[in-house]
């Protein structure tokens, strides 16, 4: 089974051919073109450019992953692009490419939900069976899911402000650290005591699995008016009082998460972490931790699967075609697509799926 994916929900325009022949997949080409050179004047992304930049690069990046894997166009099973949720200027563009090449191919279309291709992602390259616990957490968003099955997930938390990689691109932000926040903020925080500085860590303690960030960015601003920005250290000392309150909440919210999963999936084996702020090293530290004090494993994709690609859209896009989960021409892309559209909307929460 060979499936093409294309990814275009956000900064990323991205394509990839990924091959399964039953239990997992392999990536026969792939191509990730980053729009952060774009969008970084603006400090943050904007969605009309985001839109522009994905129709000028999707065409050549299609090209060269169907070069590279020196396969036509009919010689594949499905024709996969993420449909929602996200920008919808830039999903549109993703969508209907990958509808016109399917109608000209006869190849079924596949509309992939953004998250579930993150849900799923760590299937292609390891062997992680269901039911498994899942902590998403990226820029757009921050949820603890239950995988139960290909379309069929169990939302345990949420985020009522901020998804957390937002909180660390704006903390960055005011810390003068740059664009994109995350891996600036972690270089910084390595130098730094994080215990100068001492920032609430939100939600801990508190019933349930919902995450709240906006608070700790703001006692992060109030700190910051007591220092002097130009002071390196102090900036280092500030990053990592924040780096470890975020990882500390993250760790309450996951591990009240896994002790309502172990109890109530007794079959499952892994706590698995997904999206660009799983790359951090001392959140992932703090997540091996409560794996183990639950008896789980931690599972994590490599990198490069973890933020936002096309091979994780072509991956959900071949679970859902061995299911024989296809997709009409006519379906419409969705700016707004729960996992679990029976969860209860949390309180306060933003736009965040
Ligand atoms: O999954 P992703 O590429 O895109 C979205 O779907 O949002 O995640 C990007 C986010 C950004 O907010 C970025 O700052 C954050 O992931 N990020 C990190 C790190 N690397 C990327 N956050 C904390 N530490 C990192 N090392
Ligand atoms: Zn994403």
């Amino acid at each position: 089974m060979r499936v093409l994916g294309i990814e275009s929900s956000c900064d990323e325009t991205a394509a990839a051919i990924v091959e399964s022949d039953g239990e997992g997949g392999v990536i026969l080409a792939e191509r990730v073109h980053s729009q952060i050179a774009e969008h970084r004047p603006y400090g943050g992304v904007v969605p009309e450019v985001a839109a522009r930049a994905h129709l000028d690069r999707l065409d050549i990046l299609l090209e060269q992953v169907l070069d590279e894997a020196g396969l036509e166009l009919a010689a594949l099973d499905g024709i996969a692009a993420t449909s929602g949720p996200g920008l919808i200027g830039g999903i549109m563009v993703g969508v209907t490419t990958a509808k016109a090449l399917a109608l000209v191919s006869g190849v079924p279309f596949l509309a992939v939900n953004h998250l579930e291709a993150h849900a799923l992602s760590v299937r292609l390259g390891m062997k992680v069976t269901f039911p498994y616990l899942l902590l998403l957490i990226s820029g757009g968003h921050c949820q603890l899911l239950v995988v139960e099955g290909v379309g069929r997930y169990r939302r345990l938390g949420t985020t009522i402000d901020d998804a957390v990689g937002e909180a660390f691109d704006k903390t960055a932000k005011l810390l003068g650290l740059g664009y994109p926040g995350g891996p600036a903020l972690e270089r910084a925080a390595a130098a730094g005591d994080p215990r100068r500085f001492p920032l609430p860590s939100p939600m801990v303690g508190r019933p349930g699995s919902d995450f709240s960030f906006s608070g700790l960015k703001t006692a992060v601003r109030h700190a910051l008016a007591r220092i002097d920005p130009e002071d390196p250290a102090a900036v280092s000392d500030l990053a990592a009082a924040f780096q470890r309150a975020v990882a500390v909440a993250l760790a309450d919210r996951t591990g009240r998460a896994a002790g309502l999963f172990t109890a109530e999936y007794p079959a499952g084996r892994h706590l698995v972490v997904a999206g660009g702020v799983a790359a951090n090293r001392e959140i992932r530290l703090a997540l091996e931790e409560v794996a183990a004090a639950s008896g789980l494993t931690l599972a994590a994709p490599p990198p490069q699967l973890c933020t936002d690609n096309g091979a994780m859209v072509a991956w959900a896009g071949i679970e859902r075609l061995r299911l024989g989960l296809t997709d009409g021409l006519d379906f419409a892309p969705r700016p707004r697509w729960p996992l679990d559209p029976s969860a209860p909307a949390a309180a306060f929460a933003g736009v965040k799926a």
